[in-house]
This record gives C-alpha cells, sequence and structure tokens, in this order.
C-alpha cells in the first residue's frame, strides 16, 4: 500500500478499490446502534457541528450494514493481519455473534477487550454503563503479537513480601517453574496486560481533545497498535472520525490510511495531522475528497438532484416526488430532509412551510423527539438567510423543537469553475481574433477551442492554448466558436461567441 492516505467517502465504497491482504491492522469504531445524537461546539468561530448516530430501531438493518463493511476489511487484512472493532453493549452481541464469528470465525477471536472510564453518572433504575467493548479477532491462526506490559498498580509488588531489592536498588522475586533453572523477575518490567483497560475518557480540559464528539483517548489506539503492529506496517481506519488511529499511527512511523464519509471528520484530522506535523518531523500524506462541480449540480433536475444530495448525506431518499409535502427524504431513524436547491438564501417561509410538514409526515416521531432533544427535521441548502437562523434557535430554546441547517457544501464539497468571458474582433476579411478571459481560484491551465461549435458537443480544434487569445480565417457564413478554460484542479468553463462573416466593401 501506498502513501499515507485520508479519504472522503462511503468506506464501503473505498473498501472495494482496496487491494486484498494489504493491511495489517484495521480499527473500527462506526456509529454505535443508539439513540444519541452528538453535539459539539468547536474551533474558534464556536460552530457548531454534529452528527448522528441514529438508527432505524431495526437491528437488523444496523448489522447488515456492518457486515458488508467487514467482510471487505475481512478481504483487505494480510493473513497475519488483526481487526479490532470498537462497539458498547447497544449492539455488542449481535456484532460478534451475526459478524464477527461469521466472518473471521470463532477459532480466530483472540480477546474481548473492555475499555472501564469513570464519568459523569445520571439517576437510573439500572447500573450505569461504564465500559466499552473491543473484539479483536486475527484473520488466521498466526498473527503479530507484541506482548504489552503495564505497570504494577500501587498495591502490588514490593509491598508483597516475596519482593526482595538488589545491589541496585530494584526489586525483583524469585521465579522458578518446572524443570528450569529459578530466575529473576524485576518489578519494572511490570505485569502482563489483561482485557480490562482502564483508560480516562477524553476530558473537557484533556490536551489531546480536538472536540470531536467521539473522540477516542490515544493511549488506546497506542496500546492497539503497539500490539499487533511493527514499524512501516499498515494501520487502516475506515470510520476515522477525528483521526485518534491515524495521528497514533504516524506517530508510532505506521504506514496509515483513514476514511470518512463525513468533509468535517476528514477537515478535522487534517488539522490534527498538519498540527502534528510542525511539532514532529512526520511522514507527508495525501487527502483524497472528490470535489463536484457547481454548474452540473445545478443543472441537474430538482428531484434528481434532491435524490443526490439526500443520499450523499447517508439517508433515503423520497423516490416518489407528487404529494411528498416538501419532504425530499428521511434519515435511518425516519426523521425528515429537505432539500433547497435555490441559490439564494433559504428564508423563514420556508422553515414554516417544513415545521407543519413534518408534523404531518409522522407526528408520533416528532413529538418523541421533541420529547428526547432529538433532530426533529432537516433542511438542506445552499444558503440561508438570517432570519431562518435566528427562528431555528428560538424554536430549540422556546419549544425544544431542533431544525437542523445544513450546508450542502459540508455534505459535498463543491467548487466554482471558471467563469470564461470570450470576445470577437474582426481583423481583417475573414480573419477573427479571439481573446478569453477567464477566473479560478486554483488559477487557468490551458483554454480548448471549438471553431465549430453545434451547441451539442464540444468538439477541440485547438487542445492546449496557455494564453487563450486565437486568430483564425473562416469562410462566409455564420460561425458559432466555443472556449474552454480549465482549471488546475480540472474545473472547466466555458463561454461562446457568434460571429457572422461577410466580405467588407
Ligand atoms: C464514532 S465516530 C469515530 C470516532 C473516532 N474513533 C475518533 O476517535 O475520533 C464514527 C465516524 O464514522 C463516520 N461514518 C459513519 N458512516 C460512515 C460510512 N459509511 N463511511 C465512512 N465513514 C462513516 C462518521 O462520520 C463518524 O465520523
Amino acid at each position: 500500500m501506498g502513501t499515507n492516505k485520508l479519504i472522503l467517502g462511503d468506506n464501503l465504497e473505498v473498501l472495494k478499490t482496496i487491494e486484498s491482504e494489504s493491511v495489517d491492522l484495521i480499527y473500527l469504531d462506526p456509529p454505535f446502534f443508539s439513540n444519541r445524537t452528538y453535539e459539539v461546539i468547536w474551533g474558534d468561530d464556536g460552530e457548531k457541528r454534529s452528527f448522528e448516530d441514529r438508527w432505524a430501531g431495526d437491528i437488523d438493518h444496523y448489522i447488515n450494514w456492518l457486515k458488508n463493511r467487514v467482510r471487505q476489511m475481512h478481504r483487505i487484512l494480510k493473513p497475519t493481519g488483526s481487526i479490532f472493532l470498537h462497539c458498547d453493549w447497544h449492539a455488542s452481541a449481535e456484532i460478534k455473534v451475526d459478524i464477527l464469528n461469521k466472518i473471521f470465525g470463532r477459532n480466530n477471536f483472540r480477546n474481548e477487550i473492555v475499555w472501564s472510564y469513570k464519568r459523569y453518572t445520571a439517576k437510573s433504575n439500572k447500573f450505569q454503563s461504564l465500559h466499552d467493548m473491543i473484539f479483536w479477532y486475527s484473520k488466521e491462526k498466526e498473527y503479530i503479537f507484541n506482548e504489552v506490559r503495564e505497570e504494577y498498580g500501587e498495591k502490588s509488588g514490593k509491598m508483597d513480601s516475596h519482593y526482595k531489592q538488589d545491589e541496585e536498588g530494584n526489586w525483583y522475586r524469585m521465579q522458578k517453574r518446572k524443570g528450569e533453572e529459578a530466575y529473576k523477575v524485576y518489578l519494572s518490567d511490570g505485569k502482563r496486560m489483561g482485557d480490562v483497560w482502564e483508560i480516562p475518557i477524553i476530558n473537557a480540559s484533556a490536551k489531546e481533545r480536538i472536540g470531536y464528539p467521539t473522540q477516542k483517548p490515544e493511549e488506546l489506539l497506542k496500546r492497539i497498535i503497539e500490539c499487533v503492529t511493527n514499524e512501516s506496517d499498515v494501520v487502516l481506519d475506515p470510520f476515522v472520525g477525528g483521526g485518534t488511529t491515524v495521528a497514533v499511527a504516524d506517530r508510532l512511523n505506521r504506514k496509515w490510511v483513514g476514511i470518512d464519509q463525513s468533509v468535517m471528520a476528514i477537515k478535522v484530522t487534517d488539522l490534527r495531522l498538519k498540527k502534528r506535523q510542525n511539532e514532529f518531523f512526520s511522514t507527508p500524506y495525501e487527502v483524497i475528497i472528490p470535489t463536484y462541480d457547481l454548474s452540473k449540480l445545478e443543472q441537474e433536475d430538482g428531484k434528481k438532484f434532491e435524490i443526490f444530495i439526500v443520499e450523499k448525506f447517508g439517508a433515503i431518499p423520497n423516490r416518489k416526488g407528487g404529494k411528498d409535502l416538501g419532504i425530499d427524504g428521511h434519515t435511518d431513524y425516519g426523521t425528515p430532509i429537505q432539500v433547497k436547491k435555490w441559490k439564494k438564501p433559504v428564508g423563514r417561509a420556508t422553515l414554516d412551510e417544513f415545521l407543519t410538514a413534518i408534523q404531518r409526515d409522522n407526528k408520533h416521531l416528532f413529538e418523541q423527539n421533541k420529547k428526547d432533544g432529538q433532530v426533529c427535521g432537516f433542511i438542506i441548502g445552499f444558503e440561508f438567510s438570517k432570519d431562518i437562523i435566528n427562528e431555528v434557535s428560538k424554536l430549540k430554546n422556546s419549544e425544544n423543537i431542533i431544525i437542523e441547517l445544513k450546508y450542502i457544501r459540508d455534505i459535498i464539497p463543491y467548487e466554482n469553475p471558471p467563469k470564461v468571458t470570450l470576445r470577437a474582433n474582426e481583423l481583417e476579411d475573414y480573419k477573427y481574433k479571439f481573446e478569453a478571459q477567464a477566473e479560478s481560484k486554483t488559477g487557468i491551465d490551458f483554454y480548448s477551442w471549438d471553431f465549430s461549435h453545434d451547441e451539442k458537443e464540444f468538439k477541440v480544434d485547438v487542445v492546449m492554448d496557455k494564453e487563450g487569445v486565437q486568430e483564425k480565417k473562416f469562410a462566409e457564413g455564420e460561425h458559432n466558436i466555443a472556449v474552454k478554460a480549465t482549471d488546475k484542479q480540472g474545473l472547466s468553463g466555458t463561454d461562446k461567441v457568434k460571429i457572422k462573416v461577410k466580405k467588407n466593401k
């Protein structure tokens, strides 16, 4: 596997492109099967972001979704490789029996690691849940395992009368095994690590905290990576989130690949790695974010556009159209979504109509979400006006109705293609000069020309013109000329002129 990579996309699609038997360790921390909505305020601008890890009450749906992905993970693991699947009580039983035992085999189960942590607890009529599970399976019987030791706790070791001090003051005890010479076991070597790991969760003031809602502690990942990989081995995290796995892998000189479907996760991880690059020496990496050409997106017909955006949002589109009350899709959990294709900012009137529509769509779910403080609906648009933003926050504060406004650029990164203006000047009989001027954020790479443009297709007569200036003679009559400016990112914009050629008297 080549360079270190951060890839935006649905991991199922990305995993399919990864070579078989090319990865040493896969750690995954998929969205849990729970009903929480994570919300964080982070960044200097206090931007509020959130993501849902909610699923329609149907566990089978969740298990199938994950199983398809774990199958791909099994394929890409090297024979000596391992998978560590992080989950909690919501779906751990089903994940172990229906996914891991089936795909990896019961014989390749190595450990159920219990990550035990302390946190504030809330009043409840059952015991507090204070641990997650991490299932470790190796791909085959022979696998990489580097023994990791941990320090003895306060109450063990030298307090134990078996321990003595050597001449340098180091504590040891004698160990004798049947048929072997007695040997010294030093206290400082620590004890073999068990499968219950007590590691604090990331609290609000932790140095490593980046504000990603489900960020995992670096210590947890360090143990896993050190145990089952060596330097230069490849570590993959298909749900990279805030980038804990890849940041630790990088520090431990492992190669890595991180995948996430959220633009926000990729951006945050990129920033986290960049910050690290300033602090230490580290290897370069590639960020692969497919961008969309905005002008092409805008040309899509309304329904197709809505379906495309809802799918990219990871939800289920309403394909029927017609009497959809303006609801264009639902999340897995059933929360309604509306997409607005307009270039002008989405305003207050849209919100009022949407509120009526979502109550008609599923009144029971609306009331339940309101009661639980969960999102009642999503409006997705290019821009939002101030009045809708204010009204959304008022609704939340006064009526506990949460409507989330989502920007299309956060769902699919898009770019504006170059803007081109083409001018034609007659020089002499039959001869014309054409000048194209284009603007682009990344700079224009080249211009191409079609001197007999027919609207349907751009037929290239001149391929790579760096200046955007052409002179050409024409026969008498009408001619359509088109120019296409392509920028350094490969996005292109066109402009056309029509000329009427006749001999000047
Ligand atoms: C629980 S978080 C991972 C947190 C991460 N372990 C950390 O320490 O920051 C789950 C992540 O999975 C991502 N995700 C959910 N479905 C995905 C999919 N189909 N493909 C790729 N990423 C996905 C979410 O965007 C989210 O960032």
